[in-house]
C-alpha cells in the first residue's frame, strides 16, 4: 500500500501545481476580467463581433452604422471609409465601456465592460 501510495501524491502535487495558466482545469471557473489576456485575437475581438457584429459589420449587409465596423481590428480604408475597431478604440469606450449607449439593446454585462476597460488600458492590443 505505502510503496504506491507516496509517489502517488507526489504526482498529483506535480500535476496540480505545475503549471501556472489558467487554462489546465476544463472545471475551473473563467478568471476575473483584468486577468485575462485582454487583446483582439485572444477574446475581444470575439465580444465585439458577438455583441455588435450584427450591426457593425459588412456595410452591405447591414450598413455599419457611423461607417463603423467592429467585426474586424484594422480597417483603415484609405477612401476615409470604414474603419475598425482600433481606430474607434475612443469611440468603443465613449459608448459602450464609459458610456452605456451601445448596444441599443441594453449596456454589455459588467464583466464585458470590465474585460474591455483592460483592453482599451493597455492601448486596444491586436495581440
Ligand atoms: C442593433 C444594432 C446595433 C448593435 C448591436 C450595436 N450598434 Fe453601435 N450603432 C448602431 C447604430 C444604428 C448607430 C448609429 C446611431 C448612433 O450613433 O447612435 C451606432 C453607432 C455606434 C457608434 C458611433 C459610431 C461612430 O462612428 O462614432 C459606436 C462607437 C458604436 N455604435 C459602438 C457599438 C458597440 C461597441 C457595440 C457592441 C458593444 C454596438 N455599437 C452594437 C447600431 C448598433
Amino acid at each position: 500500500m505505502r510503496g504506491w501510495l507516496l509517489p502517488a501524491i507526489g504526482l498529483l502535487a506535480l500535476a496540480a501545481g505545475g503549471c501556472g495558466d489558467y487554462g489546465s482545469d476544463p472545471n475551473a471557473p473563467p478568471p476575473p476580467p483584468e486577468e485575462r489576456l485582454a487583446t483582439w485575437n485572444d477574446g475581444v475581438g470575439d465580444l465585439l463581433e458577438r455583441e455588435c457584429g450584427l450591426c457593425h459589420s459588412d456595410p452591405a449587409a447591414f450598413g455599419a452604422p457611423g461607417g463603423f465596423r467592429l467585426d474586424r481590428y484594422n480597417a483603415a480604408d484609405a477612401g476615409g471609409g470604414l474603419l475598425g475597431a482600433y481606430e474607434k478604440r475612443d469611440r468603443i469606450d465613449a459608448r459602450a465601456v464609459s458610456g452605456t449607449s451601445m448596444p441599443p439593446s441594453g449596456p454589455l454585462s459588467d464583466e464585458d465592460r470590465a474585460y474591455l476597460r483592460v483592453w482599451l488600458d493597455a492601448g486596444a492590443p491586436e495581440g
